[in-house]
């Protein structure tokens, strides 16, 4: 098996988009922080439906780490991830090292509000000003057609949509469907963290959401639901950061009379293990309670 091209520079990958532009073939990219499964590789999947030249991104960007979480911890396996993304005939990976990404004397941000505001950001300030910076450095360096991001990280997918309309970045943000293990627990890459007690408990996010769901459709009024799921969550063990109803496309609180789409976001620990998760909520025509 032919494994992808590795990229160490913004030079090196560059070259190679423009060879393949100069081919007539569309450009994908896929940012990751590695230690892929199963969700990137459908990320990576639908990538190839829109371009012949698919590039992933490897690399843990220590900007959206506060000095306290798992920035070293994290999980690292770049031999795993590139016999993966080799299984997928990839095209190119990029993998700078960080003073690539950061040089010496590196001073500048990319500032995000709007959707950025709330739910992740109460807890993680520093969040979505790391998300951003990388990101558009991510799309300015392989200035690709598409780029494609998981909706497991809904509040992240929103605020990248927002950022890449607001500066003007001629990309198209693609948003992947959420994969999940049997149980419904979605996959992440923290999934690793948990020993075999707090994985069987984590299955209880999903279905918590999958409930409320269901309470929501039958009309039961939204504060009731919300605060029976956190209780729920919390009697098992978990702290939990929110579990929220948000106007899908902007995540401002819900408007009860409104008709725009809507998310129900969660977050919470368990142990030292943070879960995200969100599903769509299909709007009752006869609105909220
Ligand atoms: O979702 C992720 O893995 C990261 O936040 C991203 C988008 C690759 C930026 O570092």
């Amino acid at each position: 098996m032919i494994g992808p091209k590795i990229y160490e520079t913004v030079a090196e990958m560059r070259q190679a988009v423009d060879a393949a532009r100069a081919q007539g073939k569309r450009i994908a990219l896929v940012p990751t922080m590695g230690a892929l499964h199963e969700g990137h590789l459908s990320l990576v999947r639908a990538a190839r439906e829109h371009a012949g030249h698919v590039i992933v991104s490897i690399f843990v960007n220590p900007t959206q780490f506060a000095p306290t979480e798992d920035f070293d911890a994290y999980p690292r396996d770049s031999e795993a991830d590139l016999r993966l993304l080799a299984g997928l005939g990839v095209e190119g990976v990029f993998m700078p090292p960080a003073e690539e990404v950061y040089p010496q004397g590196f001073a500048t941000a990319v500032s995000v509000g709007g959707p950025a505001e709330g739910l992740e950001s109460a807890t993680r300030p520093h969040f979505f000003g790391g998300v951003a910076t990388v990101v558009t450095k991510l799309l300015l360096a392989a200035l690709p057609d598409v780029a494609v991001f998981g909706e497991k990280d809904y509040q992240q997918l929103c605020v990248i949509r927002r950022f890449v309309r607001d500066l003007d970045i001629p990309v198209n943000i693609l948003g992947g469907p959420t994969v999940r293990e049997k149980d419904g627990l979605a996959m992440s890459s923290r999934n690793r963290y948990l020993d075999a007690d707090a994985r069987r408990t984590a299955a209880l996010v999903p279905q918590v959401l999958s409930e409320a769901i269901d309470r929501l459709d039958a009309g039961e009024e939204a504060s009731t639901v919300l605060a029976d799921g956190t209780a729920r969550l919390a009697e098992a063990g978990f702290s939990v950061d929110y579990l929220e109803l948000r106007d899908a496309e902007t995540l401002a609180p819900v408007d009860p009379n409104g008709t725009s789409a809507a998310r129900l976001l969660v977050a919470a620990k368990l142990g030292k293990t943070r879960l995200i998760d969100n599903m769509n909520v299909a709007r009752p025509t006869a609105g909220w309670r």
